[in-house]
């Protein structure tokens, strides 16, 4: 089975559905709706899939912190020998504070500030994934400021069509992201003009939930391209690839490819059998690939209501919980956490959340059971990537208490907010 289906770590048992060992009821009795439950299981399943295909090479898996930044999820990666991809100083703040080793550490963006700069150059991370010729000045002002050097990899927009939601394709020259060929070799013909950089990789990133192996395919190419254009003009040769993430998972129906064809295609590029012949180390930067799966966001019904035709559940969840439906008309499947409301007659309902907006709407038209009803629950499957991480406190809703399941244990990992939290830091 594709270790990614939504279903594979989430399972009823005896009526129930279940993770690991721990009933979704049982949980939601003790802490609440709405809830997010991890597994541990399906977090690490992915990165051992990914370390087995990565074997052959010298490789470093970053995890896309921005999927999932809780620090109990950051700390437990690390300990699985995961670094970081990082976009801001909050999240390099979150990863130290995780004790990831820094030397395991990307930090990548579009608009890194000179105080950032300042502060993850002093924690030494292992590159800074630069976007733009005025950035990468910047950063060999602040890194002279300090009397260091920068370790860089330039970030390569291949202008290739990742085929996914426009606002998560990156790999366009419309695109904000990356340097462009000749921007690339510019640099390289200038780089002793900018003497606190040490340029050592090149980078890319095409998009997010890619679902075919073929827009990899032509980044890699155009990747090793531009290395073999570009090296001659470097005093050194490079020290490391970064391949970016974007591998997508199941949602719905989608067949993402298998995370072992991702590998060795990967492998094929730049393995011992490459050109490179493993002289460059291989870093990845996946996210959801990772966490994706390995999540669920729990909520209870509130109310039934029909307008016309169009019959409504309300739930206690809403688009300030799980932002995805609302933001990109996203699908996640939402199944009941009583297996026997599976087998009811079916009824097309919008299951909506409690927003004042018409697009806190996570599901329209979907056949659930006509009898699910005030009281019941329902679990909203593969929320485990850009979901908490994407939360906010619109409409004044605390963010939700989020679970992780370790075997027949759980733990809280961020506790459900109060209301004073919401007001901390208001003034009046
Ligand atoms: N590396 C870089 C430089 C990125 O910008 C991203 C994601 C990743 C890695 C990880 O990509 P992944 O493996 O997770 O596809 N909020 C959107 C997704 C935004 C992705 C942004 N960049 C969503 O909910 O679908």
């Amino acid at each position: 089975m594709n270790s990614f289906n939504p279903t594979r770590f989430f399972q009823y048992k005896k009526s129930v559905l279940t993770t690991e060992g721990v009933s979704i009821s049982d949980l939601v009795n003790e802490y609440g709706t709405p809830l997010y439950v991890y597994s541990r299981e399906a977090f690490l399943t992915p990165i051992r899939e990914l370390q087995k295909g990565l074997a052959p090479l010298n490789f470093q898996i970053c995890f896309a912190v921005k999927s999932n930044s809780n620090p109990s999820v950051l700390k437990m990666l690390g300990e699985a020998g995961v670094g970081m991809d990082l976009v801001s100083q909050g999240e390099l703040f979150r990863v130290e504070k995780a004790g990831v080793a820094m030397d395991k550490v990307v930090f990548s963006g579009v608009g890194k500030t000179a105080l950032e700069m300042a502060y993850a150059l002093e924690r030494k991370i292992y590159s800074f994934n630069v976007e733009s010729v005025a950035e990468l000045e910047l950063l060999n002002e602040v890194a002279r400021s300090k009397g260091i050097q920068a370790r860089v990899a330039l970030r390569f927009n291949p202008d290739v069509d990742a085929k996914t939601h426009p606002y998560i394709s990156t790999g366009l020259k419309k695109n904000k992201f990356g340097l462009n060929r000749n921007e690339i070799i510019q640099i390289a013909k200038g780089l002793e003009r900018l003497p606190n950089i040490l340029l050592r990789g090149i980078s890319i990133h095409i998009g997010s939930q890619i679902l075919s192996l073929s827009p990899m395919k032509d980044s890699f190419s155009k990747l090793s391209a531009l290395i073999k254009e570009l090296e001659p003009l470097l005093p050194e040769a490079l020290e490391f690839v970064d391949l970016g993430g974007g591998l997508g998972i199941t949602y719905k129906n989608e067949k993402p490819p298998a995370v072992d064809k991702y590998c060795a295609l990967i492998v094929k590029h730049f393995g011992p059998r490459s050109p490179y012949k493993n002289r460059l180390k291989v870093l990845v930067e996946p996210g959801r690939t990772i966490s994706g799966n390995a999540g669920i966001l729990v909520s209870r019904s509130l109310y039934r209501k029909k307008r016309g035709k169009k019959a409504f559940l309300i739930i206690d969840a809403a688009m300030n919980d799980l932002m995805r439906p609302a933001l990109y008309g996203s699908y996640h499947e939402i199944i009941p956490v009583d297996q026997r409301r599976t087998k009811d007659s079916k009824i097309k309902t919008d299951i909506v959340g409690p927003v004042c907006e018409s697009s806190d709407c996570f599901a329209s038209d979907r056949s659930i059971s006509s009898q699910l009803d005030t009281g019941d629950l329902v679990a909203i499957l593969s929320a485990g990537a850009y979901g908490f991480s994407m939360t906010s406190n619109y409409n004044s809703r605390p963010r939700p208490t989020e679970v992780l399941v370790e075997g027949n244990k759980s733990r809280v990992i961020r506790e459900r907010e109060t209301y004073e939290d919401l007001v901390a830091k208001e003034l009046y």
